[in-house]
């Protein structure tokens, strides 16, 4: 089926599209997968910052995430104004990436298709999905608990109908 078509057309979108945005979109993909659903949804990431554009996800990320048996194939690309139009939700990692991207919506329609990550976790309490590039290897884990327990958030959300 047509990325158009589907029911549900989520993107998440980080700094630099090398962290964590790619690791949410394969979390997310395992998680509808694992519900069988995986027709009903297209998924994507893209970052704020063009500067990575083209790349493979960071090799620490990569590392971490397939640990867990995420296998991250992204290539990183630079979000752009016609995603508020292929999207039905925007996800922000965190206040900056939010505060970016709802300046960025073209309607105001788009802008409440930006919704922040850290609104849909069950279990954790963060405020964001912070930044790990500049930290070590527990920024890392931390960025991919915190993400498993967010998407299981959206997609009991999504299933149970009504939208986010
Ligand atoms: P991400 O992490 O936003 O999770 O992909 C970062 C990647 C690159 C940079 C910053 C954050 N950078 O400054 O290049």
């Amino acid at each position: 089926m047509e990325e158009q078509q589907r029911k549900y057309r989520l993107l998440f979108v980080c700094l630099g599209n090398i962290c964590r945005s790619p690791a949410a979109e394969e979390i997310m993909r395992q998680a509808v997968m694992r519900g069988g659903d995986e027709s009903e949804y297209a998924l994507d990431s893209a970052g704020l910052y063009g500067g990575h554009a083209g790349a493979s996800p960071d090799s620490r990320m990569r590392a971490h995430a397939a640990r867990r048996g995420y296998l991250l194939r992204h290539k990183a690309r630079r979000v752009e104004e016609k995603d508020f139009d292929r999207f039905d939700y925007i996800f922000a990692m965190d206040d900056s990436n939010y505060d970016a991207l709802r300046r960025m919506a073209p309607t105001v329609e788009d802008v409440r298709k930006v919704r922040r990550m850290s609104e849909f976790l069950q279990h954790y309490v963060s405020d964001s999905i912070p930044d790990p590039y500049y930290g070590g290897a527990s920024g890392f884990e931390n960025v991919l608990n915190l993400l498993e327990d967010a998407c299981e958030g959206v997609y009991k959300k999504l299933k149970n109908g009504g939208g986010l």
